[in-house]
């Protein structure tokens, strides 16, 4: 696979302002040996709370921020309690918005309508969106899980779709597990995948990979064709342990 691979540290509700200070000192001061170049970009996922800090702590550095979610009902504004749109999102600094997470699926029950609406609002301010799709369980085991996606993506994708959708190909059984899927059924479910969509991308289709991604697999699922990156949750939190692993990845 070409082109840069897309590292993404998904922090979900962890970190306070002290926690990513010093995170971001520790990250960076690995980092000044400079070996980080034209193969990865890394994005960082902190809460709403820390966009617009962290991303004044790496105005020179080539880190990307990315939310964890927007809203659906507007793009801008309105009276919408507890939602973030993508204009503010914007405006605080993001790149990209993580949407679909199993995790919002879970807890907030959100729906495909729902998540089509928000990666529309995100392309609206020129947001890159990415897109969590996985199977759970039970459906792995009744062997639906490509129904399934196939469904999801129907559901969530318009037909113009751009470049600017990356796909995260998430089994929700490996997320926070510490059971990756095996390189075998990763290999298979991004085939899958960039078949299905391919016909919806006019050109590059970025497909990640996440769910127990760590130091000891990272690689390996990365040289696994039609894998453009990594979503990782647990083993970004700590600054060594995550730069370790984008170091390993670039090297
Ligand atoms: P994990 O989380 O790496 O802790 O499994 C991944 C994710 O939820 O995006």
């Amino acid at each position: 696979m070409t082109g840069k691979k897309l590292i993404v540290a998904n922090w979900k509700m962890h970190k306070t302002f002290g926690a990513t200070e010093e995170f971001i000192n520790n990250f960076v001061s690995l980092y000044k040996v400079n070996i980080f170049s034209k193969q990865v970009e890394v994005v960082f996922a902190p809460s709403y709370h820390l966009i617009n800090f962290l991303k004044n702590f790496i105005t020179n550095l080539p880190f990307k921020i990315s939310a964890q979610d927007c809203s659906s009902f507007s793009e801008n504004e309105g009276a919408f309690t507890g939602d973030i749109s993508a204009a503010m999102l914007k405006d605080a600094g993001c790149d990209y918005v993580i949407v679909g997470h199993s995790e919002r699926k879970k807890y907030h029950k959100e729906t495909n309508q729902q998540i089509r609406q928000k990666i529309l609002n995100a392309l609206k301010l020129n947001l890159k969106v990415i897109l969590c799709v996985g199977e759970n369980l039970q459906e792995r085991e009744e062997n639906k899980y490509k129904d399934v996606l196939l469904q999801v993506l129907d559901e969530c994708l318009s037909d113009q779709i751009t470049e600017d959708v990356v796909i995260a190909y998430e089994p929700v059984w490996a997320i926070g597990t510490g059971k990756a899927a095996t390189l075998d059924q990763i290999k298979e479910m991004h085939e899958f995948l960039y078949e299905s969509c391919s016909a919806r991308f006019a050109k590059k289709l970025k497909i990640i990979y996440g769910g127990s991604v760590n130091l000891d697999n990272a690689k390996q699922i990365l040289q696994i064709d039609k894998v453009s990156g990594l979503l990782v949750g647990g083993a970004s939190l700590n600054p060594d342990g995550f730069y370790n692993l984008v170091k390993m990845v670039e090297g």
